[in-house]
């Protein structure tokens, strides 16, 4: 049962192998200017609380120029910042003072599709010399009444058709996302080289790295041959209607990855002062593909960090014991060999771990995501629980998939819920902004649920994932060999080991039940257990010392202990 990391020998773990990376959603973080929306000096008025908390890492959604129909997923240039967010120093600023910090700052790089409002777009549109090819164009196809239509059945990731119409060039588009969002052509090389100097543009003023959007879906087949039916839906016009083998995870995209790779590691011996500059790529893909972006069978290098999004997408609330073990084994079985894990908690795109998981699972959440080995990635809010505003009404929702899906059936796919301000406090729009309307809104628990009040508490969610960041200095945590079991079907331990520290173990219980365990046999020998995190809720106190033959654990309980030798 047990995944073996070759950790112990080594002494040098690099910034990025132990982070946790902290998400920042730039429009629902601080506003400092009472327009309703996050900006840049918002962030920078946060970054004490981040190094307050412990974060050592953030990467931002995006902050460049935009139409903001995906909220800034649709860049206009590459190479501005939005101007509600701010100016080009209000970024050096944030850098800096960051820095200053020691807060690292990754920006999202979004590849695979410009805004339709790019010079880029334009360009291509009026066919001007040198940009004819910079998007995916086709003439579509005409039915046998002569009429036009699109030049197959691929669909936008959002809904509808993936092709649009542009009556100046007189040829369709490709978007894989909304009409505003044109994909980029990658087999255009200057393409790719107007990207890199974007890159290249960003890590001149000092970024860390970057989180690469949608990296899957930078290339299509060139044929543009109908995608197979997959059986899955019954709606033409639905993403899961076909089967997306011409659309999505071509082999292509792993050059790419290597090639953005080898700009970064170039960038770094170049300017080694900065230390590694890292890439964390954001791909729904199969294990195969996500253990290629990390090595190639080669053992060609791509991403750093691919994300590992096994807790958002495999497990939830009605997990079991199994389900959990099985996802983290998972990663590591198909991780090739001397690369750090990850483990994503939460993100802009998908409800809360708190709405996911259930309320009373919050800190037992953390507890996994920051004791297991690698990288811990973190959504904002969710070091204090919030969970997801469901009182979005229709008229309210913004996100580009929700309005796609209508009045009927928006709150299925709507990512609104998950990215409403953050709950600074119990004052006007809990302390994120002064405006009388902000642009998302804000969840009506703020009052309870707020960081200030849980800074104030004795126990809180705040005070838990705080304690884990302390925790994870420690080098059992930094490097230490992991094992992972279920013990019933409720309950599931992970323990670290490290020659000359004590282990530290893991135990969740994910049931809804109380549940009495007996870690005896986990952990070899009968042995003290002396408890370092426990929940808001639980029974437990720090320095508690319990007996590993009869250990109760509440429901959705966790608790963190270190084995005391005997
Ligand atoms: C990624 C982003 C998402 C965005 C999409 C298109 O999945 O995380 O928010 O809508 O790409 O850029």
């Amino acid at each position: 049962m047990s995944s073996l990391l070759n950790t112990e020998t080594e002494d040098f773990i690099d910034w990025w192998q132990h982070a946790v990376f902290y998400q920042i959603y730039p429009r629902s973080f601080k506003d400092s200017n009472g327009d309703g929306i996050g900006d840049l000096q918002g962030i920078i008025s946060k970054l004490p609380y981040l190094a307050d908390t412990g974060i050592t890492a953030t990467w931002l959604s995006p902050i460049f120029q935009s139409p903001m129909v995906d909220f800034g997923y649709d860049i206009s240039d590459y190479m501005a910042i939005q101007t509600e967010y701010g100016s080009m120093s209000d970024f050096e600023q944030l850098v800096h003072k960051a820095s200053s910090l020691g807060i690292k700052i990754i920006l999202d790089f979004v590849p695979n599709h410009s805004s339709d409002k790019h010079e880029w777009f334009k360009k291509s549109a009026a066919r001007e010399a040198g940009y004819e090819d910079f998007y995916i164009w086709s003439d579509g196809q005409l039915d046998e009444e002569g009429q036009r239509q699109v030049p197959n059945n691929w669909q936008s990731v959002f809904y509808g058709s993936a092709w649009e119409w542009n009556e100046q060039r007189q040829q369709y588009y490709l978007h894989q996302f909304t009409k505003e969002q044109p994909d980029l052509n990658f087999r255009n090389p200057a393409v790719v080289q107007a990207m890199d100097d974007v890159l290249l543009y960003w890590l001149n003023k000092g970024v860390a790295g970057f989180r690469i959007d949608a990296v899957n879906h930078l290339f299509e087949s060139e044929s543009l041959s109908d995608e197979p039916l997959s059986g899955k839906s019954v709606d033409p016009l639905s993403y899961d209607y076909t089967e997306h083998i011409h659309t999505k995870d071509l082999p292509e995209v792993l050059d790419m990855v290597q090639h953005w790779r080898q700009l970064l590691d170039d960038y770094t011996a170049k300017h080694p002062t900065g230390g590694t500059r890292i890439m964390m790529t954001e791909a729904y893909a199969g294990l195969r593909e996500l253990a290629d972006y990390y090595e190639d069978a080669n053992g060609v290098r791509g991403s750093h960090l691919p994300f590992n999004f096994n807790f958002i997408s495999n497990v939830n609330g009605d997990s079991d014991a199994r389900d959990f073990v099985y996802n983290v084994e998972k990663w590591l079985i198909y991780m090739p060999r001397g690369h750090a894990a990850n483990w994503v908690m939460g993100n802009h795109d998908n409800p809360r771990a708190a709405t996911r998981f259930g309320t009373d699972s919050v800190d037992a959440m953390n507890m996994l995501l920051m004791t297991l080995p690698g990288v811990a990635v973190t959504y904002n809010g969710e070091e204090l629980g919030m969970q997801d505003n469901l009182e979005i009404t229709w008229e309210e929702t913004v996100d580009p998939p929700a309005r796609n899906a209508g009045e009927l059936d928006f709150k299925k796919v709507s990512r609104d819920p998950a990215r409403t301000p953050f709950q600074w406090s119990n004052s006007k729009n809990a302390g994120f902004s002064s405006a009388d309307k902000t642009w998302l809104p804000v969840n009506a628990n703020y009052p309870e649920l707020n960081l200030e009040s849980q800074q104030l508490a004795d126990r809180s969610h705040y005070k838990v994932y705080k304690s884990l960041i302390e925790l994870r200095k420690l080098p059992v945590l930094r490097r230490g060999r992991f094992s992972i079991e279920p013990l019933s079907r409720a309950v599931f331990a992970f323990k670290r080991t490290l020659k000359d520290h004590n282990t530290l173990v893991t135990i969740i219980n994910v049931s809804d039940e109380e549940q009495l365990v007996n870690l005896t046999d986990f952990i070899n020998r009968p042995q003290q257990l002396i408890v370092e995190v426990a929940g808001v809720d639980s029974t437990y106190e720090p320095g508690q010392a319990l007996s590993s033959s009869a250990l109760a654990l509440a429901a959705h309980e966790g608790l963190i202990c270190r084995l005391l030798e005997t």
